[in-house]
């Protein structure tokens, strides 16, 4: 059956960052695109997905609502120190020396559930990138920056919206990670 429009979304799950850690990387994206070239990502736009659905009709909300309430996971620290240029599509992003166990354990529990409930996602490995910079001229000088320190406490489901030409990134609802130790 075709689905209208209306009744579907573009959804992903996201590591979504505090207002300050958005400045922090919306001012590394300012200062890369000074460099590089192409479009800096809105600060109030930032984010690492974990997992993405693409379209998907609303009314599979709250199957995935109830999927990412069961996912049980850490939380734990990121420290963004590198930055790197993906020639095939043109992106600057920003990521982390090694990934963290639990974001990569997060990241496919949720592929897991997902998969579970039907959903066909990307079978490539999870490479935690943050876009910062799209349509990119050149790749930066250097791969090392300023670290920026991002405590992770939550995951969220995220909607892209279109807006004007562009997407608007808006949070459907936030999950907490598990204190304790933090990994
Ligand atoms: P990108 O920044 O590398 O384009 C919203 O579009 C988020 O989902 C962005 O982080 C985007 O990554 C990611 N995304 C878009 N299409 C995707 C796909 N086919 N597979 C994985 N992630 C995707």
């Amino acid at each position: 059956m075709k689905v209208a429009i209306a009744d579907s979304a573009r959804l992903f799950f996201a590591v979504w960052p505090s207002p300050e850690v958005q400045r922090a990387l919306g001012a590394l994206a300012a200062a890369l695109r000074r460099e590089c070239g192409g479009r800096a990502v809105p600060a109030d736009n930032i984010h690492l997905t974990l997992a993405f659905l693409g379209g998907v009709e609303r009314g599979r909300l709250p199957a995935i609502e109830a999927l990412a309430g069961a996912v049980s996971a850490p939380r734990f620290d990121l420290s963004v120190t590198r930055v790197q240029y993906w020639a095939h599509n043109r992106i600057v992003w920003a990521g982390v020396e090694r990934c963290p166990e639990a974001l990569s354990g997060l990241a496919e529990a949720l592929a897991r559930a997902l998969a579970e409930q039907g959903f066909r996602l990307e079978r490539r490995p999870y490479v935690p990138h943050i876009t910062l910079l799209r349509d990119a001229r050149r790749a930066p000088a250097s791969g090392a920056v300023p670290p920026v320190a991002w405590p992770v406490e939550q995951f969220a489901l995220v909607e892209s919206v279109p807006h004007g030409g562009a997407r608007r990134y808006e949070v459907l609802r936030r999950w907490a990670l598990a204190p304790g130790e933090r990994l």
